[in-house]
């Protein structure tokens, strides 16, 4: 089964052009396709028209349509002003509601479309030039006076429209202005307070006259603090306008009834291709209407995105027409619930250049970057690094949508394993909760994402269980040590690895006389001369709070890179230091060994002088990107054995670990 089995596709690719509507068919055609929420019909019918009607007087404002880049304010303009301006559309209007509602409205007023561009003029300049063009295109002559002959513009809107009346008594005059925040965005100070007091003339104008006056806006531009600078006037503004928003349900509604639109037959395949896939998430079977609804796109990935405001420009309705488009060919998979997560949100912003021109994106990119980078090199468990991904991804988007992108918030596993719709194929198969029984799987993801790159990266915050990426924690030791020991020739790891040899050795028969030697800052435990006599495996760590400075990290790598055998014939060593920040100098005098036992990993242990290295005490979150470093150094254990050097340069200082 194919996703375009399940959905009637219509791509939303374009913007509407607010002009458009000025051509009659296009204006139909834009009237056919709109699609109206239930919360969209009631402001409709109970904000929009009545104050555009002028048949019972009240006190009528101008209107201002707020909503994100490409929800549908233009396309919304339209539809209204085309209304108002052919009575024959209202037919055409997919909610009868609304249809009836219209007839107040319908027909009875003439239109002036205009979108602001790029210009310096002002807005009265702008509106004015607008007004004496499309009336001199509907037979009437009138001209503004120039602005600075006037004390205010009421006199001349109702100069204008006596002339207006002159020709068309009986009807109104609608001005439609689309684009213009964009526009207000690009004033200077003072003329930004010119522009508003002369939006608020428009306002107050139409309470006593048949003008009416609609624009579209990218934001509430009352609420921005963009425009702090000018509030006053702003509120002035204000209460002569009426808002309406386009909300998310809105955008819902749109990618329901025309982006994803679905025949109840097909609504009916997908119900059952998701329910067995419900026991495995929170409010999967509550919500179950709205996944069906959306398919393949999950509910939350609107919501998310909408929150996404390090973003500005960001077209919802577009951006889900883009993935839809890469998948409608593809088969629905059965292992997974196949739907769109607002994961997949982050190919998009990742790749679009101009998105890295935002401080605070790049930031987060870059961040993201290099751990999804160390997860897809160094990810001990192949088998979940398609969900360790998935959770990069997520986490990457949602540290876009907390204001403050080093704020300690995030997303708990709960609402990952939910929001994205997480799956692991055989989950099913554990045979606890369905739902627990995944959350501690992404539980594990995550932890082993975060031990995978040593704490850098990404922390969660213990009081409300959520994890964030933390762009404070941007060391990659993993690159350090990678560098470090690139410079280093094999004779000098050798010395290293020789030397630890010795001192772990010493530690060892420290060990067999059951001495834990505390004053040397070391800890044997669990190893035992029986599992060496016989073969066993002991492994010796090292680990511990080295006290190391971050550049001292990468000579620590020359140590680390050693280990060896020759207390017995099974032994692997492992040696794990752990840096700290705080003390830089410390290094040997607080280096802890432990020595713990792993006789089931014997096989290991006498093939050679294969060591594993472990973590120890939670000391640092370094311990672990060493353990990774050691293990790929193992293949030193199998050299033959080169002279040994006490390491007199690197300014390492092996004191004696046993005393
Ligand atoms: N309610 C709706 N019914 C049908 N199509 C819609 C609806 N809302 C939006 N669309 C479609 O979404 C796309 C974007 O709409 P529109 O151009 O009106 O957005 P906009 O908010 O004006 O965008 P911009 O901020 O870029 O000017 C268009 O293709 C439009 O037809
Ligand atoms: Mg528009």
């Amino acid at each position: 089964m194919k996703y375009g089995d399940l959905i009637q596709f219509e791509p939303i690719e374009s913007v509407v052009q607010l002009r458009d509507a000025d051509e009659a068919a296009a204006a139909r055609q834009l009237v056919e396709t709109y699609v109206i929420s239930a919360e969209m019909a009631e402001r409709l019918v109970h904000l929009v028209i009545p104050q555009l009607q002028f048949d019972q007087p009240m006190d009528n404002k101008g209107l201002l349509v707020v909503g994100n880049y490409g929800t549908g304010k233009s396309h919304l303009m339209s539809v209204i002003s085309s209304l108002a301006e052919n009575s024959e559309l209202a037919a055409y209007l997919n909610d009868k509601s609304v249809a009836s509602a219209a007839s107040k409205i319908s027909g009875r007023f003439k239109v002036v479309r205009t979108e602001i561009g790029s210009t310096t003029m002002s807005l009265r300049d702008i509106l004015v030039a607008e007004l004496e063009e499309h009336l001199a295109a509907m037979g009437v002559s009138y001209s503004f006076p120039p602005a600075d002959k006037v004390s205010n513009n009421k006199r001349s809107f109702e100069e204008m429209m006596s002339a207006f009346h002159h020709k068309y008594p009986d009807h109104g005059l609608l001005l439609v202005v689309d684009e213009l925040l964009d526009y207000l965005r690009t004033r200077k100070d003072q003329d930004l307070i010119l522009d508003l007091n002369f939006l608020r003339e428009i306002g107050e104008v139409c309470k006593d006259l048949k003008l009416r006056f609609i624009a579209g806006l990218q934001e509430a531009i009352f609420d921005s603090p963009r425009f702090s600078f000018v509030a006053d006037s702003i509120r002035r503004v204000k209460d002569r306008f009426e808002q309406i928003l386009i909300a998310r349900k809105d955008v819902k509604f749109v990618v329901a009834e025309r982006l994803l639109k679905k025949t109840a037959d097909q609504q009916v395949k997908i119900r059952e291709y998701l329910t067995p896939f419900a026991k495995f998430y929170g409010h999967m079977n509550e919500r179950m209407d709205e996944f069906v609804r959306l398919f393949p796109v999950h509910p939350d990935y609107i919501d998310t995105f909408e929150r996404v405001t390090a973003v500005e420009k960001r077209e919802v309705l577009k951006t889900l027409s883009r993935a839809m488009k890469r998948l409608i060919g593809q088969s629905v998979p059965d292992d997974r619930p196949g739907v769109i997560a607002y994961d997949g949100y982050w190919t998009t912003l990742r790749e679009d250049p101009s998105f890295r021109a935002v401080p605070d994106i790049r930031a987060v990119i870059d961040c993201s970057s290099v751990l999804e980078a160390r997860i897809q090199q160094a990810f001990t468990r192949p088998a979940y690094k398609p969900m360790a991904t998935q959770l990069i991804h997520a986490l990457s988007v949602h540290r876009l949508t907390t204001g403050d992108i080093h704020a300690p918030l995030g997303a708990t596993p709960e609402e990952l394993r939910d929001g994205l719709c997480l799956f692991q194929p055989g989950i099913e198969d554990l045979g606890g909760d369905p739902a627990d029984d995944l959350l501690s799987q992404v539980e594990t993801v995550l932890r082993e994402i975060h031990k995978t790159v040593s704490g850098q990266f990404i922390s969660s915050n213990p009081d409300n269980r959520q994890y964030y990426l933390d762009l404070k924690k941007t060391d990659d030791f993993h690159a350090l040590i990678e560098r470090r020991a690139e410079s280093l020739d094999s004779s000098q790891l050798d010395r290293y690895y020789y030397e630890a040899l010795r001192r772990v050795m010493e530690c060892t028969v420290c060990f067999r006389q059951s001495s834990v030697i505390e004053e040397s800052g070391l800890f044997l435990s669990g190893w035992n001369g029986e599992d060496a006599a016989h073969g066993g495996a002991a492994y010796v760590e090292a680990a511990g709070d080295l006290g190391f400075a971050k550049a001292r990290a990468v000579q620590l790598a020359d140590f680390v890179g050693m280990h060896g055998c020759g207390c017995g014939p099974a032994q692997a060593l492992a040696v794990q230091p752990g840096m700290s920040e705080s003390s830089p100098h410390a290094f040997p005098e607080d280096f802890a060994f432990e020595a713990s036992e792993h006789c089931q990993q014997a096989s290991h242990c006498t093939t050679g002088r294969r060591g594993q290295v472990q973590r120890l005490g939670q000391r640092h979150e370094a311990d672990a990107e060493m353990f990774q470093f050691l293990q790929r150094r193992e293949q030193i254990g199998d050299r033959s054995s080169p002279s040994i050097q006490p390491p007199h340069h690197d300014n390492i200082d092996f004191s004696p670990p046993c005393r």
